[in-house]
């Protein structure tokens, strides 16, 4: 049984991927869509034309996460794309933040996406894909955004390292960054703080990243960069100081 497996798939990039995945494989027999909120994902299921098989799991949850192993091991699917797009931010410095919901991050962020990459392997077989939601903050340690930017750059430098270990199975890793796409993300991330003005006017929409990362998933790239500002924040992170960007970024916040 051939199938993708998309995390966050109830909002945003997960539910904008589930919809071109669907209307660009027509050899898959299910599409498993994972979010807490069982009505979207049910919504979202009746607009798709493959098989949708609805998890409704919270991913930060130990036993939930070994009820989807068990899962897996009962259904034994040959994942052919897994996307881990589950995830939230908060702005707001690190004192000002409750350390509860920052280790919510970390576990949502890293440890689930971990866990699901670990979990889904031993499913995949040769031309198989993997779609990590990473970031722009992915780049650069951020100021008010620190614990998601660390996050991003876990999911980063885990996803190029994997994607290493797997050339010898034929699997691909990519890893998206986008900069602001336009999805309910700031509804929670803007709960205590607010994004930088400049960083809002390069917001695009969740259509065209996923537009973009499909084209390089199926190209087999390492990254995915969808805007020329983004893709211009990058190489500026890559040449310049980080004492320089932090002074740039402080000028224009
Ligand atoms: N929007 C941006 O500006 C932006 C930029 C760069 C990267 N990203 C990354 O892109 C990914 C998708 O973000 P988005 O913009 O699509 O945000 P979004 O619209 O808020 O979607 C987040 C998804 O994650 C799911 N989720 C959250 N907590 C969960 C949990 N505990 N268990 C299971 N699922 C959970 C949500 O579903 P439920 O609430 O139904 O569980 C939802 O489907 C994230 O990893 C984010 O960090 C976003």
């Amino acid at each position: 049984m051939n199938c993708m497996i998309i995390t966050g798939a109830s909002s945003g990039i997960g539910q904008e991927f589930a919809r071109q995945l669907d209307a660009l494989f027509s050899d898959m027999d299910e599409i498993w869509l994972i979010a807490r909120r069982e009505d979207r994902l049910e919504t979202l299921s009746r607009e798709l034309r493959t098989m949708c098989r609805i998890i409704s799991m919270d991913l930060t949850k130990e036993n939930e996460m070994e009820l989807f192993g068990d899962l897996l091991e009962k259904r034994q699917p040959c994942i052919r794309v897994l996307v881990n797009s589950a995830g939230f931010g908060l702005m707001g410095a690190v004192e000002a933040l409750s350390l509860k919901e920052q280790t919510e991050m970390i576990r949502l962020n890293c440890t689930a996406l971990t866990e699901m990459t670990y979990r889904c392997l031993p499913y995949m077989k040769r031309n198989s894909r993997i779609v990590q939601m990473a970031s722009s903050a992915a780049f650069l340690p951020q100021k008010n955004f620190a614990v998601y930017a660390a996050t991003k750059s876990y999911v980063l430098s885990f996803s190029q390292a994997l994607r290493e270990e797997l050339k010898a199975r034929g699997i691909c890793v990519t890893s998206v960054c986008p900069g602001p796409v336009d999805t309910e993300f700031f509804d929670r991330a803007e709960q205590y703080g607010k994004t930088l003005a400049v960083k809002k006017m390069t917001i695009v929409s969740a259509r065209r990243v996923v537009r973009k990362a499909v084209r390089d998933v199926r190209d087999k790239k390492a990254l995915s960069v969808c805007s020329v500002p983004i893709r211009s924040f990058q190489v500026l992170c890559k040449i310049l100081p980080q004492k320089a960007i932090f002074r740039i970024m402080e000028m224009l916040s």
